[in-house]
């Protein structure tokens, strides 16, 4: 095998009066000025229907971006049957010509697609420039580009042979279809969910979070003039369990590769198990989920350090990533000194559009979500287990704008302790130096996932004590950083526990689940 070794895509930083800053604006105003029309790709083709729903940024909610159009089960069955007719020839094209597809796309988005990409991500699920360039460019570029280097590795896995016995394995695709189930939160991981597993052979029905389908919409843009042959992954917006109905009890229904809530993938499990007498083969179920991730914080720590990595933990992206900082346990020691600086970078934190692109914080992905973190934070103002360290203000007239807040907490198991809020909330829990052994059993034992955490400490006895103690804890493990952020080919992502099935999206690992193996003897 010889394809290109991949590097890291390098992050752009957009500074004023510099090209890529001016192609962005382009983007943006081009995105705003226009209505854009969002349909359905099936079997190749555009398909729009009836139902036209309005897209909107979350920032700025009156505002019109275009519309998409909502599909209903008949839509779930062609999108099915286009999987199932391409199949066939996309499997048995040779893997180097499935490959050339995908690097292309790599190289369309970090090239003439970067902007509109990175402006659909910014408007459609506000986020900041920089947040939207580590996401949609950079970490999706990362994806195509090592996966196909991945799927390399995994193709010269062959057995040994002896005399007059020649032993070898072949990686086939799944026998059937894939089904990718996307979040709203990164276009990334929206992109590599389908493109992972058609990558392997597999023909793809994707359906993306309706908060979500402006970057969706050019992700296919890019992957039709990459060459992607018609049917290979089919682009639908249908109500999640209209479309879970049809599909989780097809008998060609092969594998589901799922992020988003622990308890939307619970629920498809359930249907996948009572449906499991149906199906030709076992599906592949990969899901990654939720999370409650911490940061400990010892004595030994450096208090800059430590409040950088909570800042930007805790609220980068409004602390919508799976992995944001959510809970933080700091010794009494540190606290006074930790609670300044967070104060200091929160007083310099500007809040508002993507458009000015000196907002580090704009809006939550929608009202659903906008209710849910004011209840958590009306619910702690009214606590009397809890202070208001900083924000807790929200105003959702013209965006679903909440401050960045931060609740220091007397009873380390409080509801925002436990519970996956997914938003810019941060709960802090100040204990005694002596009750550090207390506190590991609390980090490893309070809420039920295992996808992110960080443990900030310069005592190497430490360090390692709580890297063992805290084992199961975390998929992803930092030491002296924030618990986000994970690079591609660097930090393979992914949790245990309620996170997920911890099938590390960036790596072998993943790509080994859409793959079902023969394994040839012959003799000769
Ligand atoms: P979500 O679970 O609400 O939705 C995910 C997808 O499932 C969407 O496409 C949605 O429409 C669909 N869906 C919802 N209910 C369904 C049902 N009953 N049947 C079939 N499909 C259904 O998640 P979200 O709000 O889009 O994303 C946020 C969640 O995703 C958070 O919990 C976050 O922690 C998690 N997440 C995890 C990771 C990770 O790598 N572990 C990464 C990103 C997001
Ligand atoms: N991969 C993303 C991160 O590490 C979720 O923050």
């Amino acid at each position: 095998f010889n394809v290109p070794n991949p590097v890291n895509e390098p992050v752009k930083e957009y500074r004023p009066g510099s090209p890529e800053r001016e192609s962005l604006k382009k983007a943006i105003q081009s995105f705003r000025s226009s209505e854009t029309d969002v349909p359905m790709y099936i079997g190749g083709k555009e398909v729009r229907t009836e139902r036209k729903l309005r897209i909107s940024p979350p920032h700025d909610h009156q505002h019109t971006l275009g519309y998409f159009y909502e599909g209903d089960a008949e839509h779930v069955e062609q999108a099915i049957n286009a999987a199932l007719t391409a199949k066939e020839n996309w499997a048995a094209l040779s893997w180097e010509h499935r490959a050339s597809i995908f690097l292309k796309a790599a190289d369309l988005i970090a090239g003439p697609y970067r902007a509109r990409i990175n402006a659909a991500t910014m408007l459609g699920q506000s986020k900041n420039a920089y947040q939207a360039e580590i996401d949609s460019a950079c970490e999706l570029i990362d994806f195509l580009r090592y996966n196909v280097f991945f799927a390399t590795q995994i193709y010269q896995q062959q057995p040994n042979s002896s005399a007059g016995v020649w032993n070898r394995t072949e990686y086939r695709p799944l026998e059937g279809f894939v089904f990718a189930l996307t979040p709203f939160n990164f276009t990334a991981i929206a992109g590599n969910l389908p493109t992972s597993a058609a990558l392997m052979g597999n023909t793809v029905v994707w359906k993306p979070a309706y908060t979500q389908v402006l970057a969706a919409k050019v992700i296919m843009e890019v992957l039709l003039e990459s060459g992607l042959p018609e049917g290979v992954i089919n682009l639908i917006y249908v109500d999640g369990p209209v479309a879970g109905d049809i599909i989780f009890s097809h008998p060609d229904f092969a594998g589901i590769h799922f992020t988003g809530s622990t308890g939307v993938f619970q629920k498809i499990w359930g249907e996948i198990g009572a449906n499991i007498h149906k199906y030709k083969s076992y599906p592949r179920i990969v899901g990654e989920t939720g999370g409650k991730d911490f940061v400990l914080v010892h004595e030994s720590a450096n208090v800059d350090e430590v409040a950088t990595g909570l800042v930007r933990g805790a609220f980068e992206y409004q602390g919508q990533k799976c992995s944001a900082a959510s809970r933080a346990y700091i010794p009494s020691s540190l606290w006074p000194a930790v609670e300044a600086r967070i104060k200091d970078f929160l007083s310099e934190i500007k809040m508002g559009g993507t458009e000015d692109f000196s907002n580090f914080i704009n809006a939550v992905i929608d009202e659903r979500s906008f209710r849910k973190i004011t209840a958590y934070i009306d619910a702690a103002k009214e606590s009397d287990q809890v202070r208001i360290v900083a924000g807790g203000n929200y105003d959702g007239s013209k965006g679903y704008f909440i401050e960045p807040t931060v609740l220091l907490v007397n009873d380390p198991n409080y509801r925002t302790m436990c519970e996956e809020i997914f938003g810019p909330v941060l709960s802090i829990y100040v204990y005694e130096p002596s009750e550090f052994d207390t506190i590991l059993d609390i980090v490893n034992n309070t809420s039920p996932y295992a996808l992110t955490g960080s443990i900030f400490a310069k005592d190497r006895y430490v360090i390692e004590k709580v890297s063992k103690a805290l084992q199961n804890a975390a998929g992803n493990f930092y030491i002296n950083d924030k618990p986000t952020g994970a690079v591609v080919g660097q930090q393979p992502f992914g949790g245990a526990r309620a996170s997920g099935t911890n099938d590390k999206a960036g790596s072998s690992l993943n790509l080994l689940r859409w793959v079902s193996a023969r394994t040839i003897k012959e003799t000769y």
